[in-house]
């Protein structure tokens, strides 16, 4: 190991001694409590595993008995644990720690990692925690740390950032104390280095961060970028008669979901059949406002052109009339109305 690496690893350890996490009720308990915490706490916070973690052991206190269980007594006792997909793959995988490793829970990556609901960093953790084998860790906290303390570039999903992050997890790993600097860097994550407002006054690792000599820990974990929202767009018809507006309510599922809003169509040659279709009327001169309205939806960006159109008189026809209406001007303050189209409806309140 180079000593900046032992450096960091002599770092984290001192810091643990301290400040960190020892008084967990899976600490220092044999690999079967380890394995089951590790698990319940993938999804997880520690305060909220404590109390399932214990009813969990009084009913199942060794994997024989969690493996003769029946399934439906496991998922009772993880009710209110959520991903209940965790408690099948116990359950499974007591019973492959029964048929095929005598009962003993098995002590080689390769067995641990090949067992259902363990992948290769909750093996790590349990090797280390149960046996103090050394094997690095990437869970969210760890890899948190280790991409503000290296300005690791990219994000979780990219395979080249994962490589960079398990490279550094292994490369901090010291060969003496694998469980104590495992504990420490989960909890420096979840104590220290916060997703949001990390507490870098209380850092053991500052000096060595490099996001914190640059005061870039905002900008680390990088997010993967948004993709652009497509643009769409609409023509809103505002038709008017003296006082009165043309409302029209939006199907119950979609976007404005039940909200009146105005008629629309795709583009302006298309009015005159709405017109027909809806009125029966014929054309009346309009007067086309481009883009009055940009709206952001969390899926696209709407783009919201205008057609105003007066009308002498009130067209006889209404067809469709529980979904259209005319509306007083000044009883649209009692329509329930997206905000948009209120905005661009109160221009004629004034
Ligand atoms: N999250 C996952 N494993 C943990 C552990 N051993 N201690 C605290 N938080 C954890």
């Amino acid at each position: 190991m180079d000593t900046d690496a032992a450096s960091f690893a002599r770092t984290v350890i001192d810091w643990y001694r301290r400040y960190g996490r020892h008084d967990l009720p899976w600490q220092g308990q044999d690999a079967y409590r380890v394995w089951l915490s590790e698990i319940m706490l993938q999804q997880t916070q520690v305060n909220t595993v404590i109390p399932y973690y214990r009813n969990f052991v009084k009913r199942f206190p060794s994997i024989k008995q969690l493996a003769d269980a029946s399934i439906d007594e496991v998922l009772q006792h993880w009710q209110g644990l959520g991903y209940y997909a965790r408690a099948r793959n116990l359950h499974r995988a007591a019973n492959i720690i029964r048929d095929r490793h005598k009962g003993r829970f098995p002590q080689t990556f390769e067995a641990v990692a090949a067992l259902p609901g363990i992948g290769r960093s909750t093996a790590g953790a349990i090797l280390s925690f149960a046996f103090g084998q050394r094997w690095p860790i990437l869970d969210g906290n760890v890899k948190r740390v280790l991409a503000r303390c290296f300005r690791v570039p990219g994000w979780y999903g990219q395979s080249e950032t994962m490589k960079q992050l398990w490279y550094l997890a292994e490369s901090v790993t010291p060969e003496k104390d694998a469980a104590d600097f495992n504990q420490a860097m989960m909890d420096i994550g979840s104590m220290v280095c916060l997703k949001s407002k990390p507490k870098c006054e209380a850092c053991p690792l500052r000096q060595l961060c490099s996001s914190y000599r640059h005061h870039s820990q905002a900008e680390y974990p990088q997010k993967k970028p948004s993709r652009a929202r497509p643009h769409k767009t609409t023509l809103m018809l505002l038709h008017r008669c003296g006082e009165q507006v043309l409302l029209w309510r939006r199907p119950p599922s979609g976007i404005w979901g039940g909200l009146w809003s105005l008629p629309e169509v795709d583009d302006e040659p298309a009015i005159p059949l709405w017109q027909q279709s809806f009125l029966s009327t014929s054309q009346a001169p309009r007067n086309i406002q481009d883009n009055v309205i940009h709206h952001q939806f969390t899926h696209y960006s709407l783009d919201i052109s205008l057609a105003i159109i007066e009308l002498e008189d009130l067209p006889k026809k209404l067809s469709d009339a529980d979904n259209y209406a005319w509306v007083e001007i000044a009883d649209l303050v009692n329509h329930g109305l997206p905000t948009p189209v209120r905005k661009l409806l109160s221009s004629l309140q004034e």
